[in-house]
């Protein structure tokens, strides 16, 4: 985002402040908010039988003729060139079929780094793919083998042997502020942000905090690696793929290789976890061109340690954290600045500034992030992506204010929550954040909080209790398309390229087009993960549902149209407008006065068609320009702590949700539980642990990168307020990164409760506590 970007966002935004609401995506509710139906049942994943037999069949599953398989060589220097190499080892060894290297890779542009300005856009690294003997970080795809085995093709790859000549990396996070850059903008926000004086107001304020908070780099590890199975026919290529992004990463295919879009088409059906790592890299890429050098359909599924070699995870990050208060209680000064990781051909800024500008009321604020050149593999987005640490920072900061002033928590949270946004001014589309905090520390028992430190105890464990607020802005992404069969039986089949990497897609989307289409589930059938359809857009920034709920909503009222078209004037409906008519059980309906209505069945047969197909996209997502839109939680956690191990368990965590309305309890629960496991991680165990001398990661196994096993995490209760949100499809704000957010500040909170020790440097890992 330029500058440029930024004045145009801005005025954009002035412009829809004039504008009336009722002109405006969102301007009138969506009658489905209202009238629900399927819509907010405790359905059960559709797929869910599917997966548990082992039927759902993911991308390193797929069977095909003739099929190869592909193992990588990594590059173990940082940064340099190679100097030789040699392959004639690896060509000899029994069934290999190719090796690539940058000699005989295909030549090939550059992947467009995927954007929020750039729909079509994918890949994660700007890097050149095996193009010259140029080496940027460490862990780089040198070579490919290809071989009729896996295990020939792993033996043939230790076989290829490559000199190198090694160049200066820089690795240090410290040596790299010096030269560090200050973007102009922060995906759509303008990065540098102050409001007042906050230097004044933090020299002359009552009360004030001032500290630095840092987080360590983390790695993806979904439990299904990354892997594509494809092959190529003449000029068109079919890949199944694990990916989050199918449509971009299709096109984006095409471009590359100079196809005609058609001609490439990705699958992926089933996803086994994307968190953000899911994108389009450079495996993908190579295994693409093998196959077409080799003229067989290729198998590249990479190792676990593969996975952190090449793809990139969350950037560690170095916050400052200032508040101040008056004596009243009242923020005078909020300031949020920082350092975090990203190199020029990385795509995700970890924007960590954007969740602490949502939060507060203040006098005055800064927000500013700086971004640090290191030779690494491209950092990328990853659950919560700035928000997830950002919220660290801040909320223990807000903990580390109470504390001094010597008022709980949760009362100076209140006393400076909003009403508007704070720095844009514009309103909240639906904030109920006290309420989500006083219904969750009602439930979790709040009253019980010992107010100062280290004052509960059972024999050697010291006990404590913690609070934290999480925020996550609202999306909705443009240019969401869907398709829409209606039969003249009434089944529908709805289609478009979605993603579902186990969030249950098509279950709630099937909920969804049964109140909107009013037909039963049993009724509706979903297809998605295949680039062929209408395109959806990426399955990220918790914004897939909504995105593609617009779609439906837009596709059901064209549908609506054809169908009074199609009914004529001699039908009951005669005269009436899309807008006026709704589907239920079957038939089209007036609003106004029901007993005008006609069967689909009698609309189709009179005009003699079996079937009514259209394709629609959503509206363009103004509404979020228009209104501050964000899911919000209160996180509450009591933790135990080890006076003689300094060993901490987390013993409860509780959830208090407001994101609008909930589409399923059980499957939004699941989503909500698995972003707050992934918090104790955050907060315990997770860390990437990166040799400043090397460039290289150390801990690149699940051995040593500790993910929460379930003996880590307790009993997770997770309740919401449930209000909708009357500017968005369906009601519903998102949900998959809500749940991370503000974990780990109630943790380490909860730390602090037990211990008296304040961590500001995760992960809160016992040596910090003795
Ligand atoms: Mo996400 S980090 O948008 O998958």
């Amino acid at each position: 985002m330029s500058r440029v970007q930024n004045v145009v966002i801005e005025s954009v935004r002035t412009v829809l402040g004039w504008v009336p609401e009722r002109w405006l995506p969102g301007g009138s509710p969506d009658p489905l908010i209202t009238r629900r139906g399927a819509v907010g049942r405790q359905v059960s994943r559709l797929d869910g039988a599917l997966k548990v037999r082992g039927q759902a069949r993911f991308a390193a599953e797929v069977p095909m003729e003739g099929l190869c398989y592909a193992a990588l060589v990594h590059s173990p220097i940082t940064r340099g060139r190679i100097s030789s190499l040699d392959t004639s080892a690896a060509e000899a060894a029994s069934g290999v079929v190719l090796a690539m290297t940058h000699r005989n890779m295909p030549r090939l542009g550059s992947l467009p780094l995927i954007s929020v300005t750039n729909m079509s856009a994918a890949g994660a690294s700007a890097l050149p793919i095996m193009q010259d003997a140029e080496i940027g970080y460490n862990g780089q795809v040198l070579a490919l083998v290809l071989a009729e085995t896996q295990e020939q093709a792993d033996h043939a790859a230790s076989l290829i042997r490559i000199d190198y000549e090694a160049a200066p990396a820089r690795t240090h996070f410290e040596d790299a502020k010096a030269t560090a850059r200050t973007p102009a903008s922060i995906l759509v926000e303008k990065n540098h942000v102050v409001v007042g004086d906050p230097q004044r107001e933090l020299a002359q304020a009552a009360w004030r905090v001032d500290n630095v908070y840092r987080t360590p780099g983390h790695n993806h590890n979904a439990i299904e690696l990354h892997a594509v199975t494809l092959a190529w026919e003449g000029d068109t290529l079919t890949i199944h793929d694990a990916t989050q992004m199918i449509a971009s990463s299709a096109n984006a295919v095409a471009r590359l290789f100079g196809l005609k879009k058609e001609n490439v088409r990705v699958f992926s059906p089933y996803v086994g976890g994307g968190f953000g790592g899911k994108g389009l890299w450079d495996h993908q890429i190579v295994a693409i061109a093998a196959a077409r050098l080799a003229g067989r359909p290729v198998r590249l599924a990479l190792s676990r340690d593969g996975v952190y070699r090449m793809i990139g995870g969350r950037t560690p990050t170095e916050q400052r954290v200032a508040v101040a208060a008056d004596a009243a209680g009242n923020l005078t000064a909020l300031v949020h600045t920082g350092h975090s990781v990203m190199p020029p051909y990385a795509a995700a800024p970890e924007q960590y500034t954007l969740t602490a500008r949502a939060l507060y009321r203040s006098k005055s604020y800064e927000f500013v992030q700086h971004h640090l050149d290191l030779d690494i593999v491209p950092n990328t987005f990853m659950r919560a992506p700035g928000e997830s640490v950002g919220s660290f920072a801040v909320e223990s900061a807000i903990d580390e204010l109470a504390h001094e002033m010597g008022i709980d928590p949760i009362e100076l949270r209140l006393r400076n929550e909003p009403d508007r946004h704070p720095i844009s001014g514009t309103p909240f589309s639906q904030r109920a954040l006290v309420q989500a905090y006083r219904d969750g520390a009602a439930r979790f028992g709040w009253e019980r909080r010992a107010k100062t430190p280290r004052a509960r105890r059972d024999g050697e464990w010291l006990i404590g209790m913690g609070c934290a607020t999480g925020s996550f802005p609202y999306a909705r992404m443009p240019g969401a398309s869907v398709g829409i069969r209606l039969t003249r039986e009434g089944t529908a089949t709805v289609s478009c390229s979605a993603q579902d990497m186990g969030m249950a897609t098509s279950t709630v989307q099937i909920q969804h087009a049964a109140d909107r289409l009013g037909l039963p589930m049993e009724a509706i059938s979903f297809e998605m993960g295949d680039s062929a359809l209408p395109a959806a857009p990426m399955a990220g920034g918790s914004a897939q549902t909504v995105s593609i709920a617009a779609a439906i909503a837009a596709a059901a009222e064209k549908l609506t149209g054809e169908l009074l078209r199609l009914a004529g004037n001699s039908s009951p409906l005669a005269g009436l407008r899309a807008g006026e008519v709704r589907l239920v059980d079957r038939a089209l309906t007036s609003i106004e006065d029901s007993s005008r209505t006609e069967s689909i069945r009698a609309i189709m047969s009179r005009a003699s068609r079996d079937e009514v197909a259209v394709t629609a996209s959503g509206s363009p997502p103004l509404e979020l320009l228009k209104f501050a839109m964000h899911s919000h939680s209160a996180n509450f956690c009591e933790v135990r702590v080890s006076e003689v191990t300094g060993e901490i368990r987390v013993t409860r965590l509780l959830g208090a949700f407001d994101c609008g309305a909930i589409l399923n309890p059980n499957t939004a629960t699941s989503q909500f539980k698995g972003g707050m496991i992934m918090g104790i991680g955050l907060a315990l165990t997770e860390e990437t642990l990166f040799d400043e001398r090397s460039g290289r990661i150390m801990n690149a196994t699940l051995a040593d990168y500790h993910i929460p096993s379930h003996l880590d995490v307790p009993d997770i209760e997770v309740i919401w307020t449930g209000i909708p949100d009357p500017r968005s499809p369906l009601g519903a704000r998102g949900i998959g990164e809500i749940g991370i957010t503000g974990v780990a500040a109630a943790i380490a909170n909860a730390v602090f409760n037990a211990t008296g020790k304040r961590v500001r440097d995760l992960p809160i890992t016992l040596d910090k506590l003795l």
